[in-house]
């Protein structure tokens, strides 16, 4: 299936609320679930969409492997690993979680290239990639990567990678689309949404997706944030809103750990 505009992130979702905030969304009508290995909660994603009774090709379900692995042949080895604990044998689309100095990126990028002809994953694709290395991984490595999912939301602009995406034919997946739920809460945001009988939380999605070749991953635990952002697809923002919106500060980045590249 092709990637949903919408879909479920997980980090920080573990043990039992994580198997059920997996398998309300599924019920809801979420159609891609985000994981990662970083993450610890592959088993639990995996028990969700077993128990949602779901055929494996009625969701999207995205992987990543994880930056901190040393060689491309251990993260081969744990592909296969969070495929048992997904209880899949192929993901739709496996990322490279982060482009940590010192990892040796083509290699990864060119197992991950060998695990998609193998049919361990249908897609392959990067995360946090600035640039210049989404550069490097589309036109020297010659990777055949889809996406780049890297932090996108109202306060911080992404223009030149999603221009490059967009002339390449590729997916920004708009991870913390919520600012780690600060959009939640922002005024300029709850103005906008009052006048819709809406959320802030939608405003802040529904900017996002209405953008072409943009799809997002709030994470939301609580089955109320999760019916909300499903029914931010139906909110219909006006050149007002987005006029508004543009005017907020887009230069607030909020994952930012230590291993992270130069962001250009
Ligand atoms: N590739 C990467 O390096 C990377 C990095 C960061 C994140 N991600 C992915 O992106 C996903 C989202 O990022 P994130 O979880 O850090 O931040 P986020 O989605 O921006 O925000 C999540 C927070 O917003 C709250 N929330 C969600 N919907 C809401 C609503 N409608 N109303 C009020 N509050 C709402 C959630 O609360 P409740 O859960 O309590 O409902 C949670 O506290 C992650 O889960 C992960 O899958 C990827």
């Amino acid at each position: 299936m092709d990637l949903p505009k919408l879909g479920l992130g997980t980090y920080r979702m573990n043990g039992a609320a994580c198997q059920a905030a997996v398998e309300s969304a599924l019920a809801m009508g979420y159609r891609h679930i985000d994981t990662g290995q970083m993450y610890g909660n592959e088993a639990e994603v995996g028990a969700g969409l077993a128990a949602s009774g779901l055929p494996r090709e009625a969701y999207f379900l995205t992987g990543k492997v994880c930056h901190a692995l040393a060689t491309p042949d251990e993260a081969r080895r744990s592909l296969d690993e969070t495929l048992r604990r997904l209880r899949t044998d192929c993901l739709d689309l496996c990322l490279l979680h982060w482009p940590r100095a010192g990892l040796d990126i083509p290699g990864i990028l060119e197992m991950l290239t060998r695990a998609r002809q193998d049919g361990k994953t249908r897609r392959i694709g990067v995360a946090n990639f600035p640039l210049r290395l989404l550069r490097l991984a589309v036109e020297e490595v010659r990777a055949p990567i889809v996406c780049d999912q890297i932090e996108y939301h109202v306060l911080l602009d992404q223009t030149p990678i999603l221009n490059y995406l967009r002339a390449h034919g590729m997916t920004l997946i708009a991870h913390v689309p919520l600012a780690q739920g600060r959009l939640a809460e922002h005024p300029d945001l709850a103005r906008i949404a009052a006048r819709h009988g809406a959320t802030p939380a939608q405003v802040a999605l529904k900017w996002l997706l209405d953008q072409d070749s943009v799809a997002a991953i709030p994470k939301a635990g609580r089955v109320e944030s999760q019916r909300d952002n499903l029914a931010a697809l139906n909110l219909v923002l006006d050149d007002a809103d987005r006029a508004a919106i543009a005017a907020l500060p887009k230069d607030q980045r909020f994952v930012n750990p230590p291993f992270a590249p130069v962001w250009d």
